[in-house]
């Protein structure tokens, strides 16, 4: 800035000495033809070949210009040619001062413009900045409530483990090394949960991985210390039923929140269940409009790791999906039409609806879905068998009507009609044939309280506690081969594991 406005005086100085007449040329002595007020002078005086006045009347400065010739042209004019010494006119310094001004000006154009740069990268990070806020404003009204939630399903999580790891301890009397470090390493993890609760949520995933491992880790641990303990009763082979029913299920894991985030809150999620391909699915995930009842967006991920990366390998848009009754099989995902009482197929490599097709006398359009869920009237579940339809008719005045459906035809193969009203069930599924439903005891926890045995006709009262995140369960589906249960519990996906009575029946 000094340099411009240096730069700026002298320029104006340059030019005030250029726009006098007076030429400058390199040559040391330059001739210089005088200007006409001056000649004009000397006609008045009407002399030649005698000293000048420089000014008329002053009668001074005659030294300074000592070498001259004068003459006078054929109009009597007198011209008059001076010659002008080096030190009168600094001809060199002028020239000298014009050179380095030329420098200098270029020197601050190049200054110049690297502060209009300046100016117009300011403007535009203070362009960014302002969207930046807004958009952190954005997400401190939207997500902060989530991640904070996101934290909290953590923090119980790790405390689980940290339950589990003292429990541990106790069977190895103190005395494993291992144990001992996994202890380490599961207080470190609280602390760096505590760390990066002020951080944004991908750290969530992060620390989600770790827990994992963790999780691995102690499951390892525990299979050691069991090698020399009573024998576990083993799981029933995967995809079969070679078991007496559901007789508990563990705690919930939460996987994560779903794809289109917290407000969510209603939807499905599950794994599809191919038996030529039973431990191939894909896993899916389907949120609701936030109006709770239309089906429009799902995506599709092929494995459970890439669900938690949110590394989605389809999403579809559909019109006409209703309620989260949803359930997949065979790479096909079945659904209440919208508005209807027809059932939709549709296939997941093309989101192509192959089949649609009425089922007979349901009742739907919230006569009787679920309580505290809506639109689920007509609500699909796949098991080892197949797949199968639970809603409710006019006929049966509400209870649970159960149909096996043909899965290429979407016909009713057969029908069981129960004494369960279905209004006052939160949600149900369906194993190995039999029906179990869950109802609501509190903010915190549901209860496998009812079974219907399609094989036997058999129906009556369980007593399963089964434990939950969020209040409302929005949807159950189950899965044959990993016998898990996909729950969708208001916009958090949570999984379970079934826990089978060892004998069959
Ligand atoms: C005047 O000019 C003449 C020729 O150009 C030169 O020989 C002479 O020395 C000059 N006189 C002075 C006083 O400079
Ligand atoms: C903020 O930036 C995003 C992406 O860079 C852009 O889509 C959006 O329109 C910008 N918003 C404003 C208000 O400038
Ligand atoms: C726990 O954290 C401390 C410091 O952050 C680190 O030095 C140590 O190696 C960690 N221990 C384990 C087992 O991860
Ligand atoms: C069911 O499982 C839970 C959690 O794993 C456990 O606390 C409870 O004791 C089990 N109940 C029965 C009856 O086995
Ligand atoms: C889905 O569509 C693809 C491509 O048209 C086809 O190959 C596949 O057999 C279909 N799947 C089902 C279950 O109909
Ligand atoms: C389902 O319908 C298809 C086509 O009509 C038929 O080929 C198949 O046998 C049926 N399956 C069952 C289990 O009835």
């Amino acid at each position: 800035m000094c340099l411009g406005f240096f730069l700026l005086a002298l320029l104006s100085l340059l030019g005030s000495a250029t726009g006098d007449s007076v030429t400058l040329t390199p040559v040391p002595r330059t001739t210089a033809l005088l200007q006409p007020d001056f000649t004009s002078s000397f006609l008045s005086g009407s002399r030649s070949g005698s000293s000048f006045n420089t000014r008329s009347g002053s009668g001074s400065g005659t030294q300074s210009f000592s070498n001259f010739t004068g003459s006078k042209d054929d109009r009597g004019t007198c011209v008059c040619s001076v010659a002008l010494p080096d030190n009168t006119f600094p001809v060199e310094r002028v020239e000298r001062l014009e050179f380095t001004a030329h420098i200098l000006s270029e020197k601050y154009q190049k200054e110049l413009s690297k502060v209009k740069e300046y100016v117009q990268l300011i403007r535009i990070y203070e362009k960014k900045l302002v969207n930046l806020t807004v958009r952190v404003e954005i997400m401190e009204k939207d997500s902060i409530s989530y991640t904070e939630l996101d934290f909290e399903l953590i923090k119980l999580e790790v405390k689980e483990m940290e339950k589990l790891i003292i429990r541990l301890k106790d069977g190895f009397s103190g005395s494993s090394e291992i144990v001992d470090q996994l202890e380490v390493e599961i207080r470190n993890m609280t602390l760096l949960v505590e760390k990066l609760e002020t951080l944004d949520k991908n750290n969530v995933l992060a620390i989600r991985r770790d827990i994992v491992t963790l999780k691995n880790k102690l499951k390892e641990c525990e299979a050691s210390k069991s090698e020399n303990a009573p024998v576990a009763p083993p799981a029933p082979a995967p995809g079969t039923c070679a078991h007496g029913g559901v007789v508990n299920i563990s705690k919930p894991f939460v996987v994560r929140l779903n794809w289109r985030g917290f407000s969510y809150k209603y939807g499905a999620w599950g794994r599809d269940y191919s038996p030529e391909n039973p431990d191939k699915g894909l896993y899916w995930v389907a949120p609701l409009n936030t109006d709770g009842r239309v089906l429009e967006y799902y995506r599709l991920y092929n494995t459970l790791d890439d669900l938690l990366l949110y590394k989605y390998s389809q999403e579809y848009r559909i019109l006409y999906g209703q309620g989260g009754g949803t359930a997949v099989y065979k790479n096909s995902m079945y659904m209440n039409w919208y508005n209807t009482g027809n059932i939709a197929k549709v296939n997941l490599t093309t989101n192509k609806v192959s089949v649609t097709q009425n089922l007979p006398y349901a009742a739907y359009n919230n006569r009787f879905s679920y309580a505290n869920v809506g639109w689920q009237d007509i609500d699909l579940a796949v098991d080892e068998s197949g797949l199968w339809v639970i809603y409710s008719t006019e006929a049966s005045t509400g209870n649970m009507v159960i149909s096996k459906l043909n899965d290429t035809t979407l016909l009713v193969l057969n029908t069981w009609h129960t004494k369960q009203y279905k209004p006052s069930v939160s949600n149900a599924f369906i194993v190995c044939g039999v029906l179990y439903a869950t109802r609501t005891l509190n903010t915190r926890t549901e209860e496998i309280f009812y079974y219907y045995d399609t094989n036997t006709g058999k129906e009556g009262r369980l007593n399963i506690i089964m434990q939950k995140m969020q209040e409302n369960v929005q949807s159950i589906n189950y899965h044959p081969f990993d016998q898990k249960l996909f729950v969708y519990n208001d916009g958090y996906l949570l999984n379970y594991d079934l826990i089978f009575k060892q004998e069959p029946h």
